[in-house]
């Protein structure tokens, strides 16, 4: 494309401009992204990682996950300040288990609330004021109590999100639907009750599970992304929806295998055919799940090995980053990964790659090889 002398004086003008000014990045109408290779090993004992939730905390990343080890139990990492530290960051587990976890700060109430399934009902939830603590949140209550029909697992991967006036609750049946119940502000936390109306309805595999809902932040009009696990044929696969309400219809964004949200088609991503269950990285932990998309991360599960057992398959954390967000205005208070002048990347870190711009000297006695055009790993 040309550019008239009119875009080049909007160029340098808009360049000049302090990025909090600068026009905010829409989502692509298709995705292409990066990935690092796999970020941490399950401790010993546990047959792999699953199911990520993350915050940023205090300038740190915050994450809880589920892990299987004859049955499922959960877990918190130690804070860690980059994702090349991901890999050396505490493992805790929790002394009850939180499966299938999501952690968010609700701002209207000052707690923290960590929600997630198989409990004493359909869903529960727990509240903390230190959600860096595995063993520090407060009894379960209920979240949800109502079931589903036509469903092997029941209600399965819940995820909330507000809105200035609601709550909402969201999730899968593992069969082709997606669900919605929602409360006033003022009543969360709290529980949702026993019903929730279907709010999508397709294949059984592409509205699989692991759905997930956030605020696209800097938009001119309010505008949600939801992403829902779907299962191709080459593996696991995100795709995507957006809605201008949380209460409204939602309009298919990138749903095919080919061409998704994020999956092995469009993640330049060799060890795993999976982009599996996961959260996209938040700008705040509030319960309003904001993204910036200027700077779309999704931390995944993705697994190299296999398993006749689907609960001890090796998953374990990755990271995607999106490429060529468009619209300016990146957020400085949100750097890409990998950043950090003069750190080392440790094991299974990436250390190199095209668009990759973190450190590239891997920790000792690691070397940084080469293993695809877009991803050169610690091993
Ligand atoms: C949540 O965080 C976003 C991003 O920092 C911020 O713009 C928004 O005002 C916050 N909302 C609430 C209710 O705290």
């Amino acid at each position: 494309m040309k550019l008239t002398k009119t875009d080049l004086s909007v160029a340098l003008l808009a360049s000049a401009l302090p990025a909090a000014v600068q026009a905010a990045c829409s989502l692509p109408s298709s995705y292409r992204w990066t990935s690092t290779g796999a970020l941490a090993q399950p401790r010993s004992g546990w047959a792999n990682l699953k199911d990520f939730t993350h915050v940023p905390y205090n300038g740190k990343h915050l994450v809880y996950a589920s892990f299987y080890s004859n049955s499922y139990g959960s877990m918190n990492f130690g804070l860690f300040s980059d994702w090349s530290q991901m890999g050396s960051a505490s493992q805790n587990q929790m002394n009850q288990a939180a499966v299938a976890p999501t952690l968010f700060f609700f701002a209207p109430k000052n707690v923290w609330v960590l929600a997630y399934q198989w409990g004493a009902t359909a869903f529960s939830y727990r509240t903390s004021s230190d959600p860096t603590n595995p063993n520090g949140w407060s009894a379960a209550q209920p979240l949800f109590s109502g079931s589903i029909s036509d469903s092997d697992t029941g209600p399965i991967d819940q995820t909330l999100i507000g809105d200035d006036k609601n709550m909402y609750l969201f999730f899968a049946g593992d069969n082709g639907k997606i669900y919605r119940a929602s409360m006033p502000l003022g009543n969360f936390p709290g529980n949702f009750g026993s019903s929730a109306t279907t709010i999508l309805s397709g294949g059984r595999y592409d509205l699989f599970e692991a759905v997930q809902v956030y605020t696209v932040t800097g938009q001119s009009s309010p505008t949600y992304l939801m992403i829902i696990e779907s299962i191709g044929s080459q593996g696991r696969y995100f795709r995507s929806y957006t809605a201008s309400r949380l209460d409204g219809a939602w309009t298919p964004q990138a749903t095919s295998e080919s061409n998704p949200f994020a999956g092995k088609a469009n993640s330049a991503v060799s060890w795993t055919s999976d982009i599996s269950h996961g959260d996209l990285i938040r700008l705040d932990a509030n319960h309003t799940f904001p993204i910036d998309p200027c700077n779309l991360q999704l931390l995944y599960q993705g697994r190299s090995g296999d398993s006749a057992d689907y609960n001890s398959l090796p998953y374990r954390p990755g990271l995607l980053t999106l490429q060529g967000a468009s619209g300016g205005g990146g957020n400085p208070s949100n750097p890409p990964t990998g950043g950090g002048g003069g750190a080392t990347v440790a094991r299974f870190g990436q250390c190199g790659g095209q668009g990759y711009t973190g450190p590239t000297v891997c920790e000792s006695p690691y070397k940084c090889t080469f293993q695809n055009d877009w991803y050169s790993q610690c091993l």
